[in-house]
Formats: structure tokens, C-alpha cells, sequence
């Protein structure tokens, strides 16, 4: 048997989505809300029978691996990885060569090394002040510590290494993992945290791939963080999206400035939101983000630096088009965590009125250069051009040239034909259309009833499966599922089953049977349906019968028109 097969045999789809998404019985299959749009009332359905899911607001839909794909943001290889490490499934590894084998070791000491770490903080004496530290000054729950596996780092110089060599690591791989250094002088290593709390960095295939730690005390540096090793990459990680990724897919995702601000308000119930280790965001960070929205809003700190990181921020977003959104820390605050511990109902309130890039832009410009001189004036036009001109909704363009004009004291003309010149050269930004909610409806009555064929008992529908003709459907594709319907004996297996269909017809067997339609009494709907099916048929018939009646009476064929108005009252009585 192949990996994916293997893989199918030992994990249950419904587990697997179950881990994102909370999922509820319903009938046969499983629905809940569609982790890949925003919605409201669940689209989304899971069968555990078929071993897929599809959602019916958003179309997407799959098997377990295509679920893994797109929620994760990876290729087929790494969901296969993810799923065969959930399975305990051995892949048969194509050209395993050495780097791989010393990525794993790297995984390994990460993990061992944050276990270690998160014991001494929760359990050992000597992470007693640092314990203190991270719940009474930095406010963080014993849930919190656990769910973000927050650790210490001891004093002492080489009680990891010494932990790890007894493991099996050598100080080589050690110190290639990042967690331990070579002494400038002299010989041999030194543990890289020492007396610090130690936050893990998880990848977004939940891997531990470095540490970022803060001192205690006011030791400098403030933060020390992993270098970049063979499993990390800084310039393309952020904090927090290993956990953020399912609520940032629904609700875009906030960009705060540190791992600290993520904690506090994943703490509180905020629970999209990123940050980068302490520099500027770059455009990998971004193209990382880019997998799973392009909603983003950026949380800054009210101090100039933090306002120049949201200006860098902002343009590298908006090259990646992502639809740009900002927050101010009012000035009582330092940053999104001192925000939240003092006021935690305002942070979320200034996060639900996040203002358009635009209306930060233009208001901090108005701010800065005076609008009543012509070289403000200019300077403010300069400067608003590059954001203004890529805006393509009309409405927006509209609003903001108006209230522009109106703050410059400009004609809306000449501001027009500014902002115009650069958009030519400016990629045009594309808006997806909104997923129109389709599949669900019920309108269509023959697809209604093979969608109740599908989850009947062959022998209760056994005569009525008889009594069906391909001729009832006008669709081709529901006339040949029920072809194979009439073939089956007994309860079906629907897996078994669709997969005995034409290939072409399978995506809509499987389709129906997602469908969510759970009647109290599945015999009597399908007798129902049944005879709408033909009705429908009989009323087509019927529609036929007086064309050609009509037909034969233009040619005056009497004899024809006697036979064929038989037959018409015929089938009438029958529609009755
Ligand atoms: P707290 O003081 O613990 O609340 O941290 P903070 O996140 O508020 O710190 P600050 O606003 O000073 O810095 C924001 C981010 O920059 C931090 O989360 C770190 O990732 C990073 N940072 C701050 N100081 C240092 C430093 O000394 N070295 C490095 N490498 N990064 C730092
Ligand atoms: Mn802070």
C-alpha cells in the first residue's frame, strides 16, 4: 500500500479538519464553519462515509491532504509529511539525504530543549523568579505558559548542552541548532539563554524551529534571539501564525510589533494576531502571510519609531496588494500588551474600528505638513500619491480625492489628474468576487432527490428505483448515478459506491451526498420528492404533447390530432 493510502486507512478526515475546525454531527456528515471565508452559518460540510469535505459558500472542497494543503499554505509533500507524522505512518523517503537528517536533529533538540525549559519555569526551583516574572508582571495564565510552552532559560552555562549530550546530540549539533555557542575565547560552549525567559518559535508545520528570549531583569540585549539555522528563517517568520493561521484565514490578520503583544492578546481572546521578531516586516513575512489572507492591520506602537515601521510596513504591503488596515496605540499605552492589561474592552474596540490605511495616511500627513501652504500642499500630494493612486474602487477614490480636496483646498480635478499619472504605471489590483452562497438549495428537484437516494436503504427505494426511467431527468449525470443505484443491493457503502461511478460523474455524487438535508422521515421525502420528479416529467410531457398537437392542427392532420389529445388526456389524468 502507497503512504497516502496508508495514511487514508489510519486518520479520519473528520478528525483531521476536526483539529481546525469545530465540527457538529448533522445526520451523516459534519458541518461547521468554513475556515477559508468569512461566514456566519456554517457552509461546510466534512463526511466521514466519503472521506471529504466541500463547502458550499466557497466551493472548496477535497480530501484530507487537499484540506491540509490549503490550510497550512503548503504543498503536497509537506501535508503529506504532516499527515504521516499524525498517522505514524514511515514514508518511503525519495533522496533523504543528509541536510534532512540534520534538519530532524535540529527538530529534535528544539523540541527537547523547550520541554526542558518549560519544565524548570513550571516545575523546578530555580524558574521560581521567573515564574513570578511571566504571571505577575506579565500578567500570563497558567494556560497561557503551557498552551505557548513559555520556559526558562537557568543561570548556568551548560545545563543544557549537558541535558542534550546525555540525549545522544553532539555540541556540533547543539550549537547548529542554535541553542548553545562557541566561546569567543578560550574552548569549548555555552548555553545561548541564560537567566531568560524562552519563548519557542513554532513553523507553521508546528515544528519548533528556534527561541526568542527575554532577559529578566534589565539585563541588555532586551530579546536574544535564535540565529538563522537550517530550520530558521528570520526574515520570513512571524510569531504566533502557527497558532493565528484558522482565525487569520476568517478574519484577516493583525500585525502587532512584539511576540509579548501576541501572547497577551491571544490571552485574551484575540487570537489573529502576528508579529515579527523585532525588526521590520519584511516582503517574505508578508508573501508568508499572503497564504492565508490578504486582510492585514497593522498595530503599532504610538512612538515615532513605531510609526515609521508602520509607513515601512505599509508600502511593503501594499506592493503584495493586501488590503491595509491601522491601529494607533493611543499615547496612554506602549504598546498593544500595556493596552490590553490596562484596558482590555478598548484594545478591541480600536481593533474593530481599524481605519483604511488611507484615512491613517492622510490624517498623519495632515498632521505633519501644514495643508494651508503650497509647499504642504505639495509635500502632502507627494507623499499620499504612491497609496491614492492604486485605489481602483471608484467609491473609495471618490471619497478620498473629495476629502482631500476638501482638507488642501484643492480643485477634485487637478487632485484627479495627479493621482492618475502614477496608476497607469502601478499594478491594477484585483478584487475577488464574493463567494455567492450556492448548492445548499433544495430548487432543484431532481438533484434534491438523488441527494436522498444517496443516504436511503436500497431496499425500502427498491420499487421506486424500479418505476424510474433515464427520461425523468433532464440531467444526465443524476440519470446515470441512478442508473447505478438500480445495480445495488442492500445497504451501500456510498465510498464504494461513487467510486463505481463514471469519473465525471463522482465530484457530483459526492456533491449530493454532502448536501444537508436530514428529513425526520427519510421514506416518506423520497416518495415525496419521487413524485415531484415525475410531475416534472409528466408536465414536460405534457408542454410537449400541446406543441405537437398545435403542430399537427396548423397542418389540419386530424387523425393525429385525435391520437395525440388521447395520449394528452391521458398523461393529464395521471399528473392529477
Ligand atoms: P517588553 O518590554 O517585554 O514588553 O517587550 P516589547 O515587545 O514591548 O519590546 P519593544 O517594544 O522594546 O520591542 C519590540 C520587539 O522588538 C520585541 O518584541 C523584540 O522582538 C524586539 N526587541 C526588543 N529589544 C530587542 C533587543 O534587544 N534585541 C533584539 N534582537 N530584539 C529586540
Ligand atoms: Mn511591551
Amino acid at each position: 500500500m502507497d503512504n497516502v493510502s496508508q495514511i487514508k486507512q489510519k486518520l479520519d478526515i473528520v478528525d483531521v479538519i476536526g483539529s481546525y475546525v469545530s465540527l457538529k454531527k448533522s445526520g451523516r456528515n459534519y458541518k461547521g464553519l468554513c475556515p477559508f471565508h468569512g461566514e456566519k452559518t456554517p457552509s461546510f460540510m466534512v463526511s466521514r462515509e466519503l472521506q471529504i469535505f466541500k463547502c458550499f459558500g466557497c466551493s472548496e472542497g477535497g480530501d484530507m491532504f487537499n484540506f491540509v494543503e490549503k490550510i497550512e499554505g503548503v504543498d503536497f509533500s509537506q501535508a503529506l509529511e504532516q499527515l504521516a507524522e499524525k498517522a505514524d505512518v514511515k514514508l518511503e523517503k525519495k533522496g533523504f539525504g543528509g541536510k534532512a537528517l540534520l534538519k530532524n536533529k535540529m527538530f529534535e533538540i528544539n523540541e527537547l530543549t523547550a520541554n526542558f525549559y518549560h519544565h524548570l519555569l513550571t516545575k523546578h526551583a530555580s524558574g521560581k523568579k521567573a515564574l513570578k516574572y511571566v504571571k505577575k508582571k506579565r500578567k500570563f495564565s497558567g494556560s497561557t505558559i503551557k498552551t505557548f510552552n513559555i520556559g526558562y532559560a537557568p543561570k548556568t552555562w551548560d545545563l543544557l548542552q549537558q541535558f542534550l549530550s546525555k540525549r545522544g546530540f553532539k555540541t556540533q549539533e547543539i550549537v547548529q541548532a542554535g541553542v548553545a555557542i562557541r566561546k569567543t575565547s578560550g574552548k569549548g560552549c555555552i548555553d545561548k539563554f541564560r537567566n531568560r525567559v524562552v519563548f519557542p518559535l513554532k513553523g507553521i508545520n508546528n515544528k519548533i524551529v528556534g527561541f526568542t528570549a527575554r532577559a529578566l531583569g534589565d539585563n541588555q540585549p532586551k530579546y536574544l534571539n535564535t540565529q538563522e539555522t537550517l530550520v530558521f528563517q528570520k526574515n520570513a517568520f512571524l510569531y504566533g501564525l502557527d497558532r493565528a493561521k484558522v482565525e487569520i484565514k476568517q478574519k484577516g490578520a493583525v500585525c502587532v510589533e512584539g511576540s509579548i503583544d501576541v501572547i497577551t492578546a491571544f490571552q485574551e481572546g484575540i487570537k489573529n494576531v502576528v508579529a515579527p521578531l523585532g525588526t521590520a516586516l519584511t516582503i517574505n513575512q508578508l508573501k508568508t502571510l499572503s497564504r492565508y489572507t490578504q486582510d492585514v492591520t497593522f498595530c503599532f506602537d504610538p512612538d515615532p519609531a513605531g510609526i515609521a515601521a508602520a509607513y515601512r510596513a505599509i508600502s511593503v504591503a501594499e506592493k503584495q496588494n493586501f488590503d491595509i488596515k491601522v491601529v494607533s496605540i493611543p499615547k496612554t499605552a506602549s504598546d498593544l500588551d500595556d493596552l490590553i492589561l490596562k484596558n482590555p474592552s478598548k484594545a478591541r474596540l480600536l481593533l474593530k474600528n481599524a481605519a483604511s490605511a488611507y484615512d491613517f495616511f492622510i490624517a498623519d500627513n495632515l498632521k505633519k505638513f501644514s495643508p494651508k501652504t503650497a509647499v504642504g500642499k505639495k509635500k502632502i500630494i507627494e507623499n499620499l500619491k504612491p497609496l491614492l493612486s492604486r485605489i481602483t474602487n471608484k467609491i473609495l477614490l471618490e471619497h478620498y480625492t473629495k476629502h482631500l480636496s476638501e482638507e488642501l483646498n484643492i480643485s477634485e480635478d487637478i487632485l484627479k489628474e495627479m493621482l492618475k499619472t502614477t496608476k497607469k504605471e502601478m499594478k491594477v489590483q484585483e478584487f475577488e468576487e464574493p463567494a455567492t452562497e450556492k448548492g445548499m438549495s433544495k430548487t432543484n428537484v431532481e438533484m434534491y432527490f438523488v441527494a436522498l437516494l444517496l443516504k436511503s436503504d436500497i431496499d425500502t427505494i427498491k420499487s421506486l428505483l424500479y418505476n424510474l426511467k433515464p427520461e425523468d431527468f433532464e440531467s444526465l449525470t443524476l440519470s446515470r448515478i441512478t442508473k447505478q443505484l438500480k445495480k445495488e443491493k442492500k445497504k451501500i457503502n456510498v465510498r464504494k459506491f461513487i467510486d463505481k461511478l463514471e469519473e465525471e460523474v463522482r465530484p457530483a455524487a459526492e456533491e449530493l451526498f454532502l448536501w444537508e438535508i436530514e428529513p425526520k422521515n427519510l421514506g416518506t421525502e423520497v416518495e415525496r420528492a419521487y413524485k415531484r420528479v415525475k410531475r416534472r416529467f409528466l408536465r414536460k410531457s405534457l408542454q410537449n404533447l400541446s406543441k405537437e398537437i398545435k403542430l399537427a392542427e396548423m397542418q389540419e392532420d386530424t387523425r393525429n390530432v385525435a391520437d395525440l389529445t388521447t395520449k394528452f388526456e391521458k398523461l393529464k389524468k395521471k399528473l392529477l
